[in-house]
C-alpha cells in the first residue's frame, strides 16, 4: 500500500471480528512506532500489549468505570489492546525544554509514535482505534506502571468487522495559510 492509500483509507474501527492479532504483526506495529521522530530522540514510548482474554477484561472493568463506561464495550471486544505508556516529561532535556518552553513534547512524541502505529496497523490490513476516554491513573495503577510514566492513550486494534465512510475533515482553506495565521 502506498502512504496515501494508507492514509486514505484508515479509518477508527470500533467493531472487530473475534480472530487474533498475531504478535508478529503487533510486532510490525511497535516497529514502526520505534522509529517516530522525538523531542531530543528521547523515545519517552513502551507499548503494553493486552491481549489475554482475563487480563483484558479485568483491564477494560478497571480503567472503563464511571463517566469512562462508554468505550468500555467496544475495548472489550477488541482483541488486543495497547496501552501507549510515555514517561512523563521525556528526558532530562526534554523535561528542561518543557519548564522552559512549557511545551509537553513527551505528549506530542506519544501522538506520534502511536499514529506510526496505527498507520502501520492500516498497512498490514488491521483495525486500529484511538482510545483517550478512560481512567489514566487507574490504567496506571493497573499496569503498575513507575512513578514518572503515564498511560493516557490506548490503542484498539484488531481485524476490522465494520468498514465506516471516512468522517467530516476541515475544508484544506481552513487549515492551511501561508506567511500569517
Ligand atoms: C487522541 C484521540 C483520542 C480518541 N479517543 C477516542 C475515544 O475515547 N473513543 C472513541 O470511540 N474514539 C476516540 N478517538 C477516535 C476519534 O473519534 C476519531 O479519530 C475521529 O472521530 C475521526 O474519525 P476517523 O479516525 O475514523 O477518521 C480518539 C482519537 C484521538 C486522536
Amino acid at each position: 500500500m502506498t502512504l496515501d492509500e494508507i492514509i486514505l483509507n484508515r479509518r477508527s474501527i470500533r467493531k472487530f471480528k473475534d480472530s487474533p492479532v498475531s504478535r508478529e504483526l503487533l510486532q510490525q506495529c511497535a516497529q514502526a512506532a520505534r522509529l517516530a521522530p522525538s523531542a531530543c530522540n528521547s523515545q519517552p514510548c513502551k507499548y503494553v500489549v493486552i491481549d489475554d482474554k482475563k487480563l483484558k477484561e479485568d483491564f477494560c472493568n478497571t480503567v472503563f468505570t464511571g463517566v469512562y463506561a462508554t468505550c468500555r464495550d467496544m475495548a472489550l471486544k477488541a482483541p488486543a489492546i495497547v496501552a501507549v505508556c510515555a514517561k512523563a516529561g521525556g528526558s532530562i532535556t526534554t523535561r528542561m525544554g518543557q519548564m522552559v518552553s512549557g511545551t509537553k513534547y513527551y505528549l506530542v512524541d506519544q501522538g506520534i509514535a502511536a499514529e506510526h502505529f496505527v498507520l502501520k496497523a492500516q498497512d498490514l490490513g488491521l483495525g486500529s482505534c484511538w482510545v483517550g476516554w478512560f481512567n489514566p491513573k487507574k490504567a496506571k495503577n493497573f499496569l503498575k506502571l513507575p512513578f514518572d510514566v503515564k498511560c493516557e492513550i490506548l490503542l484498539l486494534i484488531g481485524h476490522p468487522d465494520e468498514a465506516p465512510a471516512p468522517r467530516p475533515r476541515k475544508p484544506l482553506e481552513d487549515i492551511l495559510s501561508y506567511n500569517k495565521y
